[in-house]
Formats: structure tokens, sequence, C-alpha cells
């Protein structure tokens, strides 16, 4: 696991964005798992205008969502269809065929909807970078505590604590859902490349449990310490509460030195 502590939350979005692009830059038709939520915000809009100005092209690329709401349409402006529409797909020049979120379209059983998500990420050659962010009780996409570590792509219900947090994006309470179909922790597991990013305070004490926490399935996201590739993206908030701080440091000056050394051959 890559721990990297950035000043500030525009540090961290601009890094998330070079991750991403680094890797479209190698695959033209690469599959990214994306995110939503506050946290990447400022990463999509990184995105649009860095590609721009790079002349890179997200023509034969695919996404997959991590998680949509349970009862939203794509018409909603609450949905997450609706949020990726409005912060990133319609600035970028994506084909919308190719964007995909766990949705459940009127009339479709949504029973259905988990294991048609995972046949369609398998089809598409499994996802090679995937974003997440982090709930404040540790959740990914929308595992919440006790979620099955080797979970696939199916509904969940969400905590009291999650809908809390949420309440904001929606005008009336009754509107809110207090269901969701999220991709699975082995879902997730699946991916190539995970980068998880966290700003501000309030999610330093999630990022201790997961970094350096024991894995456990009621901090769902220390799972990703049993993954291969993981690039953990903090400001200095969220990385306030981590024991091992000196450390995280101490690797980045030696990383720097190691590829200066490199350059020099
Ligand atoms: C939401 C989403 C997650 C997101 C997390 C944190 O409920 N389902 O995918 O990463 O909670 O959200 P935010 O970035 O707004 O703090």
């Amino acid at each position: 696991m890559d721990v990297i502590i950035l000043r500030d939350s525009d540090a961290v979005a601009a890094e998330g964005a070079a991750l991403l692009l680094k890797v479209l830059r190698q695959k033209s038709n690469a599959v990214f798992g994306l995110a939503s939520g506050r946290t990447p915000l400022a990463m999509y809009k990184r995105l649009i205008d860095d590609s721009r100005a790079a002349g890179l092209s997200f023509r034969d690329v695919t996404t997959f969502n991590l998680d949509e709401y349970l009862g939203l349409q794509a018409t909603d402006a609450q949905s997450y269809r609706a949020y990726m529409q409005r912060e990133f797909f319609d600035h970028i020049d994506i084909d919308p065929g190719n964007t995909f979120l766990p949705e459940c379209a009127a009339g479709t059983d949504p029973l259905e909807v988990g294991p048609a998500y995972e046949k369609l990420i398998r089809s598409r050659g499994g996802i090679d970078l995937q974003i997440l962010g982090i709930g404040r009780n540790g959740h990914i996409g929308f595992n919440e505590p006790t979620s099955s570590l080797n979970s696939r792509t199916r509904i969940k219900t969400l905590t009291r604590e999650t809908v809390a947090a949420n309440r904001e994006h929606f005008d009336d309470a009754a509107e809110q859902p207090q269901l969701a179909i999220t991709m699975g922790i082995a879902t997730i597991m699946d991916a190539g490349h995970i980068v998880l990013l966290a700003t501000g305070s309030d999610k330093a004490a999630a990022v201790r449990q997961s970094v350096e926490g024991p894995v456990s399935a009621m901090c769902p996201a220390s799972i990703l310490q049993l993954h291969e590739k993981v690039t953990v993206l903090l400001d200095e908030a969220a990385a306030s509460e981590l024991q091992l701080l000196d450390y995280y440091a101490w690797i980045a000056e030696q990383k720097c030195k190691l590829l200066d050394s490199l350059k020099e051959r």
C-alpha cells in the first residue's frame, strides 16, 4: 500500500487525476471504476481540464461506477447517474454507451442488476483502475460495516449514519433512498490498481482504521491491505490520526532519491 500525504485537497485531486491520465496514456481503451460523493468532485474538474490540455481522449474508455441509489432514475437530479453526467461525462468525449452504473431501470428486477453488472464488467476485461472515496464508517462504495469481504454487486441497506451524511443532497428527506446497489468488496478487489482518495479531518479515524487497523468487515476499506496495488491519497487532515506518519514521509523521501538516481544512470 502506498500512502501518499499531500498538502491539501487540491493536491489530492491533482494526483488522483494524474494517476488516471497515466493509465489512459498507456491504454486508450482503459476501463475505469469511478466513485461519486463530495471527495472526487475536484478530481473530475482536474480530469476535464488536464485531459483537454494534454489532448487526451476518452473516446474508447469504459467506466463502471461503484454504486447507485435504488429507486432513483437517471432523470432524478440526486441520482449518481445525474451526478456523473453533470460533473464529468457531459464535459469529456466519452461514448455515453460506455458509461455504466448499477442502475435499476423501471420495470427491471432489482435482484438481477448485480449479477448482470458483474457479467458486464467481466465482458469489458475488468477494471484497470478503480477510484474510491471512503465513508466516515470505513465504507467503500455502499459496502457498509459487516458487509461480506467477499461480496459482489448487490442491494445494500444504508446505515442511518450514511443516510444522515448524504441527507444534504436531497431537498426532501422522504425522497432519500435507504437502499442502494453497490459493487461488492470482491468486485472492487478485482481491479488492477485501486486509488483511494480521502480529505478532511472527518475521515481521519476511518483512514487510520483502514490503513493501520486490523482487516475487518467492521471497516470495509481495511480489506485494501490485502490488495497488491493500492495508492492512498490523503490531505494532511485525513492523515492526521495515522500512527506511522513519519514513516510515510520517509518512504516518499527514499522514493524520490531512488527515482533521481535511476534518472542519472
Ligand atoms: C458515499 C458513496 C461512496 C463515497 C462515500 C464518501 O455514500 N456511496 O462511494 O465514497 O460515501 O462520500 P463523500 O466523498 O461525499 O464523503
